[in-house]
């Protein structure tokens, strides 16, 4: 069946520019989207094995148990797009129930994308599967001549959607109502508020794995920038901040030192934050008071320990 792997530029040029802004900007910070690199692949999945971290666990156990009325809920789909794909588990579930002719996958991580849906291919010899390797927010909306007709079901699971403020989500699910057109549907997952001390503990597991995911980065940074990060002179510090409802994650420097990228010194105090991620939370409510602002109208509602799944059409 058909497979094809399409890589946009917006994949690949612009770490560098992103790095060197963030790293002038003050507070210093970095996008989360740059985590992804192989070896930032492989840690995330671990996070996910981690008992503290039950996020996916729980959003797949959700989806597995409600799996035929959300899929009845939705009336039937033609397209499912994944913005995010990732490894492309996810999605495998809902081949299985709503049987599209065509799945569009998206991630930024380009190489470990088309492994992934090139194994999906073969494992659903009835769907067209197109793979893109894009930083989908940088132009999403380039993606869409390679739809195929039909209703479309945009998918965006995993609590993805927890990277973006609420104004950035506002902003995004737009774009999604556009893509998906007027007889469009949205089935997104994001993690709920909830006690802070379980989601402190989310981000802070025993064995380290987030710790070293945060630290790749800066792992990342020098190999491929050239960057001579010293990683055992900066702290992982992840927390919750309940005013801004997120987890924040940082790297601080543990002392007054000088750091390089591409050519450029950047002083870091001691103490001074890169700020690395913020994890949103959110009440169903809340969220779908925002969806609507972006033209979508909530036709679906799930919950299971934390973690919430909408249907929007
Ligand atoms: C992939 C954005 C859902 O925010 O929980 C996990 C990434 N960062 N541990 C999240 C992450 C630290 C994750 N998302």
């Amino acid at each position: 069946m058909p497979f094809c792997y399409l890589n946009f530029p917006s994949a690949r040029d612009d770490l560098l520019a992103d790095v060197l802004a963030g790293l002038a900007a003050c507070p210093k910070s970095i996008p989360p989207k740059y985590f992804y690199d192989e070896a930032g692949c492989q840690l995330f999945e671990a996070i996910c094995r981690q008992p503290e971290y039950a996020l996916c666990r729980i959003e797949q156990a959700l989806m597995a148990s409600r799996l035929g009325d959300i899929a009845a809920a939705t009336g039937g789909v033609d397209c499912i797009v994944e913005p995010g794909a990732g490894d492309c588990m996810k999605v495998r579930r809902l081949l299985e129930v709503l049987r599209p002719s065509q799945l569009v996958v998206m991630d930024i991580a380009g190489n470990a994308l088309a492994t992934a849906a090139e194994k999906l291919a073969v494992d659903y010899p009835g769907v067209a599967i197109t793979a893109i390797g894009m930083d989908f927010v940088h132009d999403l909306e380039a993606a869409a001549p390679h739809f195929s007709s039909g209703r479309r079901l945009v998918y965006y699971p995993g609590s993805s959607i927890g990277n973006f403020s609420p104004a950035e989500v506002a902003g995004l699910l737009a774009r999604f109502r556009k893509l998906a057109g007027d007889n469009g549907l949205l089935l997104i997952g994001f993690d709920l508020k909830k006690d802070p001390e379980l989601l402190h503990r989310a981000y802070n597991d025993a064995a380290g794995v987030t710790a070293a995911f945060n630290l790749n980065l800066l792992a990342r940074l020098n190999r491929e920038l050239g960057a001579d990060f010293d990683l055992s002179r900066f702290r992982h510090y992840a927390f919750y901040n309940p005013v801004e409802g997120r987890i924040e994650m940082h790297l601080v420097s543990l002392e007054d030192q000088l750091v390089h990228v591409s050519g450029k010194g950047f002083q870091f105090n001691s103490g001074e934050t890169l700020h690395t991620e913020n994890s949103y939370k959110f009440r169903c409510d809340e969220f779908s008071k925002i969806a609507k602002t972006a033209g979508w109208d909530l036709s679906g509602e799930w919950e299971k320990d934390g973690f919430g799944v909408q249907l929007y059409a």
